[in-house]
């Protein structure tokens, strides 16, 4: 049976989608006013007595934070597919479960990083300034000169559904040559897209692009740094948008800096929202501001399925995209 007052707590306002379907559910919401990320002592404060927390990808959900909560404390919905900001094992302990939003953001997050392939390839922030600041004074058969992306080799770094969307995007659209590199091999995508495996050396050495998509554990952590770039092509570009500690963004300076690798396209950041001290001076990389799934309609799928994650671990039916314990 539903209790009325069953009472979830979102962490910050998301589409309202989400926010609907649990009010209908009958339960008791309540949405943090606070124009940002919410401050960790008022978040401390807000979940106290709460049975489900809709979380983002900015709060940190730790055994102090599931504690605070109390031990009424069901689900913690993860409104992203990346979970790195969940304790997973603080969690299993205390027996929340946690879910996230697979599948839903695929699509976007793999048009975000085909975007920055084309962005940093192709130069379009940098032809866009350059236009607008009315240097373009006619056409020139020098000007702003870039690379192709077709029948270039792209490597696949962590095969999950968005690399594979990536893939297909880049097989089918763009005739490119598909490598990948994942802890294990994937016949049925190989046979798919004539893809190759590669151990992570060969990839490096071998792709033209590569596209980051594994999760942040400890050990993908730096998993690209000073020694990785020195295997790349010169040539090479670097598109990121699965989490910035992946990548040693230090290194990743130097190595734009001294021309090691062509370029970068960046979602994600080491230390997000800070930026890497030289990194925003320099022409060969394109950054945009962690919004690879942010589209209206991927946006409000995720409220809803967060939300409907809640609505059944609350019912005691077990939830639709459960994040498997450590
Ligand atoms: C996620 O869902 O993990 C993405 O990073 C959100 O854009």
């Amino acid at each position: 049976m539903l209790n009325q007052k069953q009472k979830v707590f979102i962490t910050r306002k998301i589409p309202d989608a989400g926010i609907k379907l649990l009010k209908q559910a009958g339960f008791q919401v309540s949405v943090s006013q606070v124009d940002g990320v919410i401050p960790r002592d008022e978040l401390l404060k807000k979940v106290k007595g709460v049975d489900a927390i809709l979380a983002l990808l900015t709060d940190k959900m730790d055994g102090e934070l599931m504690d605070a909560a109390g031990k009424q404390l069901e689900v913690i919905a993860n409104y992203a597919v990346g979970t790195d900001n969940i304790n997973l094992e603080d969690a299993a302990q205390r027996n929340i479960t946690i879910t996230n939003t697979p599948g839903v953001l695929t699509e976007a997050v793999a048009e975000l990083a085909f975007a920055l392939m084309i962005s940093v390839a192709r130069r379009i922030p940098e032809s866009d300034q350059f236009t607008r600041k009315g240097k373009y004074k006619g056409w020139a058969p020098m000007m702003m000169l870039g690379s192709e992306l077709h029948h270039k080799i792209l490597g696949i770094l962590g095969l999950g559904r968005i690399g594979s969307a990536v893939a297909e995007r880049a097989f089918f659209g763009f005739k490119m040559k598909i490598i990948y590199y994942d802890v294990k091999r994937n016949e049925e995508f190989e046979q798919k897209f004539q893809a190759e495996y590669r151990g992570l050396p060969g990839l490096l050495r071998d792709a033209d692009f590569i596209s980051i998509h594994v999760p942040l554990i400890p050990e993908t952590k730096h998993l690209i740094g000073k020694n990785e770039f020195k295997i790349m092509k010169k040539t090479a570009y670097l598109v990121n948008t699965s989490r910035g500690p992946v990548i040693d963004e230090a290194a990743l300076v130097e190595a734009l800096k001294k021309n090691r690798i062509a370029g970068a396209g960046l979602d994600v950041y080491e230390n997000e929202p800070k930026l890497t001290p030289g990194l925003k001076d320099l022409s060969n990389v394109v950054l945009t501001p962690h919004t690879g799934s942010a589209t209206i309609e991927t946006r409000a799928t995720m409220s809803e399925l967060a939300a409907k994650n809640i609505v059944e671990v609350l019912n005691g039916r077990p939830a639709l995209t459960p994040v498997k314990k450590p």
